[in-house]
């Protein structure tokens, strides 16, 4: 039985202050019909973790060496000193403005198990990719290669995130059908790659659009176990929406 984990991503949203007002609101709103979280941007985590008791608090992004020159940059062991446990890695707005590529998220990720951080490793297609119907080979391959050199014990503790890039901030939600698909495709590329058992603990979420209203259907789909949720996830009210429409 995996069990369901949805994570809010603020993007570059939100002061200290708001954050404050923020989990204020939630945290005591949590239940444990899911993992909740929320990735929120570096400035605010250390406040964001010292006042979340139920909501896990998730870095957006982590480089993958553990210091040296690289300005601007976060390390896996500065987030850990505050006591960050979660990552989402490799956005697609990562890929697509930062140049972030299928071998940057590899490292990262690999420097995150290392690391004993959960990441949440995001995959999916654009818009030209899904009209050319290149969807399927677009996510085995960037999930195999994002999960490059992860140990078989490792691989459970991996999140991933699908998000076609067409959704994400659009109002158009893949269907209920399209992500499940997508979601069964990840599923066996990860059998093929660790095998079945691993595979079937894998927790894979769904992204793009996700609202308060379509949480519990996007949850009973069978290879859907979470969602990771961008402008639902920004309004306190919307966020306890979800919470209590789970279920
Ligand atoms: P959205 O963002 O819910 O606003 O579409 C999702 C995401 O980018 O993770």
């Amino acid at each position: 039985m995996r069990k369901p984990v949805i994570f809010g991503n603020w993007k570059m949203n939100k002061t200290i202050a708001e954050t404050v007002e923020f989990i204020n609101a939630v945290d005591k709103e949590v239940k444990d019909n899911a993992d909740w979280g929320i990735g929120v941007p570096y400035l605010a985590l250390a406040k964001a973790k010292e006042l979340a008791g139920n909501l896990n608090i998730a870095a957006e992004n982590m480089h993958f060496k553990d210091n040296g020159a690289y300005t601007g940059e976060v390390s896996a062991e500065m987030l850990k000193e505050i006591g960050i446990e979660w990552v989402i890695l490799g956005h697609s707005e990562r890929r697509q403005y930062f140049g972030e590529t299928d071998e940057t998220v590899n490292a990262k990720t690999l420097q995150a198990l290392k690391n004993g951080l959960t990441p949440i490793v995001c995959v999916g297609e654009t818009l030209e990719q899904f009209e050319a119907d290149e969807t399927e080979n677009v996510v085995r391959t960037q999930t195999a290669a994002a999960l490059k050199d992860v140990c078989p014990n490792c691989i459970k503790k991996v999140v991933i995130a699908y998000e076609p890039v067409w959704a994400i901030g659009t109002g158009k939600t893949a269907t209920n059908e399209i992500a499940q698909n997508v979601c069964a495709i990840i599923r066996d590329e990860l059998a093929k790659l660790f095998g079945q058992e691993a595979a079937d603990a894998v927790r894979i979420q769904y992204g793009g659009s996700v609202k308060p209203e379509g949480i519990k259907t996007l949850l009973e789909q069978p290879d859907i176990d979470g969602a990771l949720v961008g402008g639902a996830s920004l309004v306190a009210d919307s966020y306890i929406a979800m919470i209590e429409n789970l279920g």
